[in-house]
């Protein structure tokens, strides 16, 4: 699908961003994959692994998704936007509510205007379990997106441009996240846990760009995917990476919940389930799913929800073990 195609990934140069250019450049050969970011050193050091000499369909271009003119003039004649860019720092959004509005609302808001304008076929939007029912201004801000981001299918008018949104959990050992702070605190002989019944999805990168890129393929515009992934305790991940450490329960941090969820009851009326995914429908009148039903997708039942503490599937502390070996964490000495 990619092949002499251009494509541009917004926030390129994140964990997202470099992986799936990664993945791009084994599977595919695109006339031009643009990476667009703000920091010239993360596109400096990543350049240095991409370089155009060895992958001449790669460009870096610096902007900002605030910046509409510039949004408009870098997607002249490109095909698909897979858009990560975002600030998703929890703490940090608490305490600067209005940047993170303008990156991750208004910035959505001028993507799909530059899209359409400048006729993008498809525009895949990443999303987060924590805009779910949030709680959180990161969550809340991302709930924006993903509205604008489905809304932006009514109001391209006669353009062909098609909007969905693809919504995961928590990416296995991502800069800052749980695993990389329980390896660093294993030294300590005390590990910090919020709350011994914390249970959340998790999904490995690699496997967060397949599903991204199938749903670029596959999306009719209007979806919001929400692939089928598992669900760890936290305690049992804590038993995994530091299984002589003791405990130290600090409760639960503002912003947080003791579980996450994917897909909430309220929108279970119009999730549909495949094998190794689900959809979220959208509200158009235009709206059909009948493709989808005869390729064998089933309505949820109506008090469905997809939540981290009812999912039955759960990792096993091997499984975890397992996943932790071959991350390339240093310090991952378990
Ligand atoms: N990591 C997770 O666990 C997780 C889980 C679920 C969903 N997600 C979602 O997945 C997406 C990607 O996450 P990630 O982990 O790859 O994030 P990341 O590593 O923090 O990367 C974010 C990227 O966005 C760029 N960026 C930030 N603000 C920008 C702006 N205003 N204009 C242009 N570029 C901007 C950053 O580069 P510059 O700073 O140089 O601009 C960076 O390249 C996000 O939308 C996030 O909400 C992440």
């Amino acid at each position: 699908m990619l092949d002499g195609k251009t494509v541009l990934i917004t926030g390129g140069t994140g964990s997202f961003g470099k992986k799936c250019t990664e993945i791009i450049l084994k599977k595919y050969k695109p006339e031009k994959l643009i990476i667009f970011s703000r920091d010239e050193l993360k596109q400096f050091e990543m350049s240095q692994v991409f370089s155009v000499e060895e992958f001449p369909c790669i460009r870096y271009f610096i902007g900002d998704i605030r910046d509409k003119d510039r949004l408009y003039r870098v997607f002249d004649k490109v095909d698909y936007v897979i858009h990560t860019a975002a600030l998703k720092q929890v703490p940090a959004a608490e305490r600067n509510p209005i940047e993170v509005i303008k990156t991750n609302i208004i910035g959505s808001e001028n993507i799909i205007n530059a899209a359409i304008d400048r006729n993008v076929k498809k525009v895949v939007a990443l999303s987060t379990d924590k805009a779910a029912n949030p709680v959180n201004l990161y969550g809340a801000t991302k709930l924006c997106s993903d509205k604008l981001f489905i809304s932006g299918n009514s109001y391209s008018g006669w353009h062909d441009t098609r909007f969905s949104v693809v919504r995961y959990g928590n990416v296995v050992g991502s800069r800052g996240s749980v695993i990389p702070f329980f390896m660093k605190k294993k030294n300590t002989g005390v590990l910090p846990i919020t709350d011994k019944r914390m249970t959340r999805f998790w999904i490995m990168i690699e496997q967060g760009v397949d599903f991204v890129l199938k749903c670029l393929e596959t999306s009719h515009g209007g979806e919001l995917f929400v692939p089928k992934i598992p669900s760890m305790n936290i305690i049992d991940l804590a038993n995994v990476i530091a299984p002589d450490s003791k405990h130290e329960i600090i409760g639960i941090r503002p912003g947080e919940k003791i579980h996450e969820v994917m897909i909430t009851r309220d929108d279970a009326r119009h999730t549909l389930e495949f094998t190794d995914h689900y959809i979220v429908e959208p509200e158009f009148q235009w709206w059909s799913n009948d493709d989808y039903i005869s390729n064998g997708a089933k309505p949820v039942p109506k008090d469905f929800e997809y939540n981290s503490e009812t999912n039955p599937w759960f990792l096993t502390r091997e499984e975890m073990k397992k996943i932790i070996s071959n991350l390339e964490i240093k310090d991952a000495n378990i």
